[in-house]
Parts: C-alpha cells; sequence; structure tokens
C-alpha cells in the first residue's frame, strides 16, 4: 500500500502578490448565497483562540473573553448580521441579557449606523428579525426587539407554560414552532424559517445551537476568526464551538477562504475562514 500522502500543498501566506484589502466592507460585499427553493441558507461566526476557546467562565456564566475579543472581528460580525433575514439566538442568551450580563444586544449594533443605513438602502428593516430558541420558554422579551421593528420567532416546547407564552406573544412574539421534549432539530428550525419566507439565517448563538444545526447538516457555512493567542482555561470552565453528543458523522467542510489579518503586530495578529459543509 501506498503511505505516500498527497504531496502538493498551496502556500496562501506569505502571499506572492501582497495584494491586501480592507476588513471593513470585507463580509458586507462578498457574495453569498440565499439557499434555495424554501430552504435558507444557515451561517455561523466564532471568534477563538488557537487553542479553540469561544468563551471562558467569568463567574457569570461564559463570556468571550477581551484576550480574544478584537473590533476587526466585532465589525465583521455585524456585518454577517447586516446580511441576515433572520437572526437564531437562545433562550438562554434572553436570561442572560435579563440579568444584565450578556455580552451585548442583538446585532445590528447602534453604533454601526452605516450598517443599519446599508439594510435601509437595500430595502430591509435595519434590524433582522429574530428566532428565539429554548428548551423551556423561561426568558424575557427585551421591549428593545419589537421597537427595532423585528419580527420575533419563538421555538418552543409543546408543553411551554402557556402563561409564559402569553408574555412573549404581548411582547410582540410569535410562535414559529412547538417540538415535542426539551430539543428543535436544526432540520426544523431551518425548514420552519424557510417557510416563513428567510432565505438568510444567520445564528448569532454559541455552542448548544450550533450543536443542533451541524448534527443534521443545517449548518451551511462556518465563519471563524482564529486569533493567534492560546488562552488556557480550567476543565469545564470553556466553551469551543460546538458542545453536544459527538457526531456520529464527522461534518466537513471546505474552505471558501483564508484572510491573514496581521492587526498591530504580534498577539492581535488572526485569520478570517469561510468554510462551507460538503454535502452528499
Ligand atoms: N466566541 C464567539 O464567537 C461566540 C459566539 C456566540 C456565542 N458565544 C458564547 O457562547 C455561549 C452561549 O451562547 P448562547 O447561550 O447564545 O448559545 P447556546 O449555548 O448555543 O444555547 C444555549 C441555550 O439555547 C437553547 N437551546 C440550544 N439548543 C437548543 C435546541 N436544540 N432546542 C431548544 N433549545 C435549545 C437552550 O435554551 P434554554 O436554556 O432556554 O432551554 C440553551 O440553554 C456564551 O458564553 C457566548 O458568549 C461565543
Amino acid at each position: 500500500m501506498d503511505h505516500t500522502p498527497s504531496s502538493r500543498l498551496y502556500p496562501l501566506f506569505p502571499s506572492e502578490s501582497g495584494s491586501s484589502v480592507a476588513i471593513e466592507g470585507l463580509y458586507l460585499n462578498a457574495p453569498l448565497p440565499t439557499g434555495s427553493g424554501k430552504i435558507p441558507w444557515v451561517y455561523a461566526n466564532f471568534v477563538t483562540s488557537l487553542d479553540g476557546r469561544i468563551s471562558l467562565d467569568a463567574g457569570v456564566g461564559c463570556r468571550v473573553p477581551g484576550t480574544v475579543a478584537n473590533p476587526r472581528d466585532w465589525r465583521l460580525f455585524q456585518e454577517l448580521a447586516a446580511r441576515a433575514d433572520c437572526l437564531i439566538t437562545s433562550g438562554r442568551y434572553l436570561r442572560e441579557l435579563a440579568a444584565g450580563c450578556a455580552q451585548d444586544a442583538l446585532p445590528v449594533g447602534s453604533e454601526f449606523t452605516d450598517l443599519q443605513q446599508w439594510r435601509e438602502d437595500q430595502g430591509l428593516n435595519p434590524h433582522p428579525d429574530v428566532a428565539i430558541v429554548s428548551g423551556s420558554a423561561d426568558f424575557r422579551i427585551p421591549a428593545t426587539l419589537r421597537e427595532q421593528g423585528r419580527r420575533i420567532w419563538l421555538f418552543v416546547p409543546e408543553d411551554a407554560a402557556t402563561d409564559a407564552l402569553r408574555r412573549h406573544q404581548d411582547a410582540g412574539a410569535e410562535v414559529a414552532a412547538q417540538f415535542p421534549g426539551r430539543r428543535v432539530t436544526g432540520r426544523q428550525l431551518r425548514e420552519t424559517l424557510g417557510a416563513l419566507g428567510y432565505a438568510r439565517v444567520y445564528s448569532v448563538a454559541g455552542p448548544q445551537i450550533a450543536h443542533t444545526l451541524v448534527a443534521d447538516g443545517s449548518l451551511d457555512t462556518l465563519f471563524k476568526t482564529v486569533r493567534h493567542r492560546i488562552i488556557g482555561g480550567e476543565p469545564g470552565a470553556f466553551e469551543t464551538i460546538i458542545e453536544g453528543p459527538g457526531l456520529e458523522n464527522p461534518a466537513d467542510f471546505r474552505l471558501r477562504w483564508l484572510y491573514f489579518d496581521p492587526g498591530e503586530g504580534p498577539g492581535d495578529e488572526q485569520q478570517l475562514l469561510r468554510l462551507d459543509r460538503v454535502t452528499g
């Protein structure tokens, strides 16, 4: 048997041309899919350390640490939100928001007026709609979501408490789907949002929803910013991009693009990847 590995490599960096592009507008102007038929294109984005951490325990739950987060990635996160018809968020996020310890408001952030304007120029609401996914319906919907003109969709269990549902409906939410047990599947999420007319759906949630989407092939694209920095963390006190049972069939992704961002120098370097799910 021939054990010689494939011997062709692609030297992506340093690049021979030495050409560069601006970060601002990179994801805003990139051609992106819109799904097909009634199945939306679903994507997620994570910033990670070199050792794969997306968040560390901060005493009030896990947070993206300041040693990994940075304004350039934040801009791209917002640009991806500007491209979405609908965001996916979680019940946990809304509980943290109500407790005053969430990372930030849902995008598009108030400081990104250019992105809100860009959406308006495309005939869109300045803010994408929101799908809230929860195994309990135990959260509060902030008034800002309705004030921002978003439609708010609920994915909650069949046995969700009636008074909780009424409260959410009073806050402007509509039930998109109710599912048996505590876990909606990626397929149900995707198909329901497609049937509601959405073509581009952006998960801004964390590793559990990423697992839900990846497990049954419902995540089409993963955007990943990898900061060239190792941050460590005690076992159980950090999160990675996916959390849940091992995948019987590993999910394979194909590199669509890779940018090197030198930042302000060592410690600030990162790479920006777009990875598309391999299907079939
Ligand atoms: N570094 C990064 O780029 C990045 C990006 C995003 C998030 N994060 C981090 O990830 C962490 C968690 O984020 P997150 O809470 O938004 O997301 P998450 O861990 O994906 O979602 C957690 C919650 O979502 C609900 N949920 C998840 N899968 C479900 C399913 N299949 N069916 C029904 N409900 C489901 C549950 O809500 P209920 O508890 O209400 O049942 C669960 O508690 C945070 O620490 C955040 O900072 C990091």
